[in-house]
């Protein structure tokens, strides 16, 4: 039998399995979740150990555990790293969504739930794509699963991880499905991913929160103020104004441009998908170059004062914000955020004392299209679309990959199966049923090519 019909024949129990771990709410921002984050990760340990992996293990760390399975078949075949996370985005506020999101339901072919494509059903494709391989004899790599539970909080501990462990860690790529492609009928390849820094600011101004009316035009409110300062981090072009920002930012040449202009891609289609009547963004950038070469700042989240109900006259003492900024080749996390907290402190006015407190950070990430790894991809989407696949450049961070490099010397390959529009994140996210069995069907051709490739 072949892994496709085996894959054909299981269909119903790959779902229910999957639906198994989006049960699970493995919320790993949230400590009321701890238990259930770590019950995930039993489970995804569980699962491996069934889908035939040895030395399978909860590798503990100073938070979530990271779980560690491998079949080496013969020391001299290439060995494939899978990566992937069992942890979820809270799935605050969760009247937004139309069905529970820890009760995973079908409509309209798409599953839904928190972690369905990010990235429980994207790895769990590599789970059951190896259970498959392993039963139809169609494994032709060593493989070696690292599915961690921090990396929606930053992969904190995995650093360590990865350095104390350079040898069992060892392998010629390493494959993850973790982003996302054009479209069902238009598989692409990320081939690059950007950075992070993310800060959280507080502004004070007076020591306790004052009466508007007394106050209020002769003290400073520290709300207004962090929103001028905020305001003033972009021109009118939609530039951002911080002394330095661009420095280093590696600029496409026009033929890389040219060539990404060439992409599939109907601005029509994605404003109406969001509901907007027009797109935001850098001045002299189309919308796929906003969010694949160039960087951002955005506020994520900011508060203070009264937000209570009716109205309370108040001159608050606090103001707060959380701000992320994306970024591109070859701009490094740690002078971003240091650029950011100087100018943050530069601007402020003496009537408010300011702090800038770093987050997570990490590394911006462009994987070449002419290596091994690249094309073992392509030749695999092409096996099972029937289409080449196009390297598209994605928005989002994935900061261990950079770490890989570094730590590991390894390259990854970005093989995602998602859509922009499952709304990762969000309420309401989902993934197509399509994709999670093209994934699975997808993953035992990347093995044989790469198996061929590697001859
Ligand atoms: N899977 C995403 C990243 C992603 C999504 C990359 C879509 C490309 C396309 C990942 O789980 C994620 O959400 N990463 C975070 C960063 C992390 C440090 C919290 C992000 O991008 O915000
Ligand atoms: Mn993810
Ligand atoms: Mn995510």
């Amino acid at each position: 039998m072949s892994s496709k019909s085996y894959i054909e024949s299981n269909r119903e129990r790959f779902l229910e399995e999957l639906f198994e771990l989006l049960r699970i709410p493995s919320i790993s921002a949230d400590s009321a979740f701890s238990g259930d984050v770590r019950k995930c990760a039993e489970t995804v340990a569980d699962f491996l150990k069934t889908a035939g992996a040895d030395n399978v293990i909860l590798e503990e760390t100073a938070g979530y555990p990271i779980v560690y399975g491998e079949k080496i078949i013969d020391t001299n075949l290439p060995t494939v790293l899978i990566y992937g996370h069992y942890d979820v985005q809270p799935s605050v506020p969760d009247e937004l969504w139309d069905t529970p999101p820890f009760e995973p339901t079908i409509k309209n072919d798409k599953i839904y739930a928190r972690g369905a494509c990010d990235d429980k059903g994207q790895m769990f494709m590599h789970v059951k794509a190896f259970e498959s391989m392993m039963q139809t004899n169609e494994l032709t790599c060593n493989v070696k699963f690292m599915i961690e539970g921090e990396e929606e909080v930053g992969s904190s501990n995995l650093d360590t991880y990865c350095k104390n462990n350079k040898e069992k860690l060892k392998a010629d790529v390493i494959l993850i499905s973790d982003t996302s492609m054009l479209a069902n009928d238009m598989p692409s390849i990320d081939v690059g991913l950007r950075g992070l820094s993310y800060v959280e600011v507080e502004v004070t101004g007076p020591n306790i929160d004052l009466h508007s009316g007394v106050y209020g035009g002769a003290v400073a409110n520290p709300i207004n103020v962090l929103c001028d300062m905020i305001a003033g981090m972009k021109d009118e072009n939609n530039h951002i104004t911080i002394p330095g920002f661009y420095k280093d930012v590696l600029e496409v040449s026009p033929e890389d441009r040219a060539a990404m202009a060439k992409t599939p891609f109907s601005l029509d289609i994605y404003k109406s998908h969001l509901e907007i009547d027009d797109v935001m963004g850098e001045e002299g950038f189309s919308t796929l170059e906003r969010t694949g070469i160039r960087p951002t700042l955005d506020v994520n989240g900011i508060w203070g004062g009264y937000t209570g109900e009716g109205a309370k006259t108040v001159l608050p003492s606090k103001a707060y914000a959380k701000i992320s900024m994306r970024l591109v080749p070859n701009q490094s996390s740690e002078t971003i955020t240091k650029l950011f907290t100087d100018y943050f402190n530069s601007v402020a006015p003496k009537s408010v004392k300011v702090k800038v407190t770093p987050h997570h950070g990490g590394e911006p990430v462009l994987t070449p299209t002419d290596s091994v790894p690249y094309k073992a991809a392509a030749a695999a989407m092409k096996d099972t679309f029937g289409k080449d696949p196009i390297p598209t450049r994605g928005g989002g961070s994935i900061p261990i990959v950079a770490l890989f490099e570094k730590e590991l010397e390894t390259k990854t390959v970005l093989m995602g199966f998602g859509l922009d529009s499952d709304a990762i994140h969000s309420p309401n996210e989902h993934y197509g049923v399509f994709n999670y069995f093209r994934g699975i069907e997808t993953i035992p051709r990347f093995f044989y090519h790469f198996a061929e490739m590697n001859k």
